[in-house]
């Protein structure tokens, strides 16, 4: 058999250099970096994905995450895949071609519920906001009497693009009101801001494990309550998707851990490893945490003569989003962080690309330091961009915050 020399391939085999990543402050909208402890469980043994011993780190894992999402659902695991394999999952097994859904799209994220549901074969009522504003209860409510035959009403509770945080309760009582089931994205709020799924009643949530629960990417925790199981227990046709298959991967996690895809040990160990910690801090006091941190970093934002994007009474404490004024450069700031401070922040997306900055201060990176270090930064930044932040504001701002 030949073999395609190196050469033929652009690579210069003798002079590969050695991967050497920078060190960044990963301030974006995830992923964040992790607790030391996430990394250095991480590089435990590996284990194969059909090891009885993995088998019990599974369904430990899977208790660990009940807890995490507030939950008694049976099923409760994780989709190996990124945040959006979570929604993936979740959308084509509840949906059948020619269902209806009412898509709450807030921004870009909670948007893609549209393109997720139609690629299912769904029929999609998009109800779309005013980019930083929530859904209000009656909009969702006409929507329902427009299409009494919707299934599923899906939106966010954290909308990243726009630092939204989005009300849940009034949306959920109108969607039992009107028999569907309610469905939430957590890939950025889980861990971050205050929801109980059993309380707050969601059917089906899916979540990200590298944002606010602070994991690394690769694994999307899921949980579907018995009424959204009994849905996919009574399709009419299989889910198209083999991969993606619930009944499945629940009966890999937590039923007779029958071979379905191979799971990757190491990042559910390191999931583990940031629920535990999660738990150590307890709920309240890490949605406090991120609050705090959340509140600081806006006030130095306002103290810098910056403006959030968010209503008023809407903002996100994980995510800031702050608007840019006419003929500033997104990109020079972003570039300008990352170049001389190493620090990662976020651009804007769609229709707000390049008139946002987004900060995102989530699990082991909600804390004092990195408010006070990225607004440092900025403020050392922002004037070549034309902006002219009063020196020491932003900090002393953030100071009054945590010292009221
Ligand atoms: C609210 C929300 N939903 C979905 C996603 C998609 O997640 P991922 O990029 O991990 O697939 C993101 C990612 O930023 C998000 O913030």
């Amino acid at each position: 058999m030949t073999q395609l020399a190196a050469g033929h391939l652009k690579i210069q085999q003798d002079t590969i250099p050695e991967l050497n990543p920078s060190y960044r402050l990963l301030l974006g909208p995830g992923p964040c970096n992790v607790d030391p402890r996430v990394l250095r469980i991480t590089l435990s043994p590996q284990l194969g994905h059909l090891d009885p011993e993995f088998f019990a780190i599974l369904e430990d894992t899977a208790h660990l995450l009940r807890w995490m999402f507030q939950t008694k659902n049976e099923m409760t695991l994780c989709v190996s895949g990124s945040g959006f394999s979570g929604a993936e999952a979740v959308l084509c097994n509840l949906l059948e071609e020619g269902d209806t859904i009412i898509s709450g799209s807030l921004g870009f994220f909670s948007g893609q519920i549209v393109e997720i549901s139609q690629r299912a074969g769904a029929n999609v009522v998009n109800l779309e906001t005013e980019l930083g504003a929530p859904l209000e209860a009656d909009v969702l409510e006409q929507a329902f009497k427009d299409h009494p035959e919707a299934k599923i009403f899906a939106t966010a509770i954290a909308e990243t693009s726009t630092g939204l945080l989005q009300p849940l309760a009034e949306l959920e009582r109108v969607t039992h009101a009107h028999g569907a089931l309610f469905v939430v994205d957590a890939v950025c709020g889980l861990g971050g801001v205050p929801m109980n799924v059993d309380e707050m009643k969601i059917d089906a949530c899916y979540a990200g494990s590298q944002k606010s629960i602070g994991a690394l990417p690769g694994l999307a925790p899921v949980t579907l309550n018995e009424r959204a199981v009994q849905v996919i227990k009574n399709r009419k046709r299989p889910v198209q998707s083999y991969y993606f298959d619930l009944q499945y991967l629940h009966r890999y996690w937590n039923g007779d851990h029958n071979y379905h895809h191979t799971a990757c040990s190491n990042l559910v160990y390191g999931l583990r490893e940031a629920v535990c910690i999660a738990m150590e801090e307890g709920l309240e006091a890490r949605w406090a945490r991120h609050q705090l941190n959340g509140d600081a970093l806006k006030a130095g934002i306002e103290a810098m003569g910056l403006k959030l994007l968010t209503r008023p009474g809407y903002a996100l404490s994980v995510l800031t989003a702050v608007s840019l004024p006419e003929g500033v450069d997104e990109l020079a700031i972003r570039n300008g962080l990352l170049d001389e401070y190493n620090i990662e922040i976020g651009g804007g997306f769609g229709p707000l690309k390049g008139r946002l900055i987004r900060i995102g201060l989530m699990g082991y990176n909600s804390c004092r330091k990195n408010v006070d270090t990225v607004l440092a930064a900025l403020e050392h930044i922002l004037p070549r961009s034309g902006l002219t932040p009063q020196a020491g504001a932003a900090l002393a701002a953030a100071d009054a915050v945590y010292t009221r």
